[in-house]
């Protein structure tokens, strides 16, 4: 295997984008190839993801990206593992890199829902859940969240103070990152005082629905022998399964596919999680990142949840945990989520989280599911 390095990345503002998904795509894969110092030409393969194309009536969208990147004779595919569609093509980059059947690919994540209401955007999101026994029985990803957050309430009961600071600590974060979504902190009367969405998860617990795009550029180190920006190097693709159906689970009390994939990542990278300094989670709902940060092994079982309002997982703290504001505030365009979340480590790495640094950048973990842990990846870098 040959090592793999992502040398260029970028992402729009999530929230409501004007341009399509097609068009964000290509905007920001153009922004990524020039921070990384190679050409369009230079790509050999780009990994497409955009789970929710249809509800803009386009399938297929790699050749068109392909396409106003001026190298149409570049295969592409379109990867979809839900919420984790991105970080999915991430590995398979990695793969065809590390494997040499390429020396360059592009991975780029778009996703447009703003021309949706609620109700249909909760819909379509819900057919990532096993239709016929979760969806069709009325499961959304709130309410399978809020099942998971009473059962955890069940096993470790908590003040909700405890989720609160989750939400408090990636609002501050994402008030720093011009890429999120509400770039405004929240108190913690007004998370206290905001309605229940799906018992006991609150609007403030829950992401928002968000447009948007994020790229990386994924190299072997050999072919990009002096790289403009300082690269990430890629020691761990790691990717897990588990049991969709959560009535088909041992317990609640966390995701099987976190820990597998988490253990796997640690492995391959010869680290453990005292190596980590920063690290981005899925948190689709302050629960998810509670539950994630035991799963990955950061934290003993029920003690998750207290992190963030003991500081220990805030910007300056111990262990930093979504610096940039996570899905919770930067914002969860599916498809983009977890290229988005390179992009963070891209960014600390390369000084350019202007504002939010965390204290130490040596090394990162990003952590993204497919809906509630069907799937899962987890990715490990650090510096050269
Ligand atoms: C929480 C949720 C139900 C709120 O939807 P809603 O009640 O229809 O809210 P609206 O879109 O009408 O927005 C109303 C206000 O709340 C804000 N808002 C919406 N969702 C928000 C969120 N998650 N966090 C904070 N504020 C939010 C909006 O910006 C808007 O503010 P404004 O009045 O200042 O403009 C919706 O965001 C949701 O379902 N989120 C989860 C998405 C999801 O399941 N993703 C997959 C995860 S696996």
């Amino acid at each position: 295997m040959r090592e793999a390095w992502v040398v260029g990345a970028a992402s729009n503002r999530f929230g409501k984008m004007a341009d399509t998904g097609r068009e964000a795509a290509t905007r920001v894969s153009l922004a990524a190839i020039e921070k990384s110092g190679l050409e369009p030409k230079d790509i050999g393969y780009t990994f497409v993801s955009n789970c929710f194309g249809i509800a803009e009536h386009q399938a297929h969208v790699g050749p068109l990206i392909n396409g106003g990147l001026g190298i149409p004779d570049v295969p592409s595919c379109t990867v979809e593992s839900a919420c984790a569609s991105s970080s999915a093509a991430l590995h398979e980059a990695f793969v065809q890199v590390a494997g040499g059947f390429i020396d360059a690919a592009l991975v780029v994540g778009s996703e447009k829902l703003s021309h949706l209401d609620t109700l249909a955007a909760t819909s379509y999101f819900a057919i990532a859940a096993d239709y016929p026994f979760e969806t069709r029985n009325g499961a959304t990803f709130p309410g399978l969240y809020g099942t998971l957050a009473s059962a955890y309430q069940a096993a470790f009961p908590h003040p909700p103070e405890m989720l609160g600071a989750i939400a408090i600590k990636n609002h501050a974060n994402a008030a720093r990152n011009p890429h999120a979504h509400f770039q405004r902190e929240i108190s913690m009367d007004t998370y206290l005082s905001s309605p229940i969405i799906a018992s006991p998860l609150r609007l403030y617990d829950c992401c928002p629905f968000s447009d948007g795009a994020a790229a990386v550029v994924v190299a072997a180190k050999e072919f990009v022998k002096k790289p403009v920006t300082e690269p990430l190097v890629i020691r761990a693709s790691a990717r897990a399964g588990s049991i969709t159906d959560m009535q088909d689970r041992p317990d609640l009390l966390g995701l099987p596919a976190t820990k597998i994939a988490g253990a796997k990542a640690f492995r391959q990278a010869h680290m453990e999680p005292k190596d980590i300094d920063f690290m981005e989670v899925h948190d689709c709902f302050t629960i998810a990142e509670a539950v994630a940060i035991e799963d990955l092994g950061f934290f003993p079982k029920g003690t998750g949840v207290k992190a963030a309002l003991e500081g220990v997982t805030v910007r300056d703290g111990r262990l930093p945990v979504n610096s940039s504001g996570g899905l919770k505030a930067k914002g969860h365009p599916v498809s983009a989520t977890g290229v988005s979340q390179v992009v963070e480590v891209f960014e600390q790495f390369n000084g350019l989280a202007h504002g939010r640094e965390v204290p130490k950048t040596g090394t990162a973990l990003t952590h993204n599911v497919g809906a509630t842990g069907g799937s899962c990846s987890v990715h490990i870098f650090s510096h050269r």
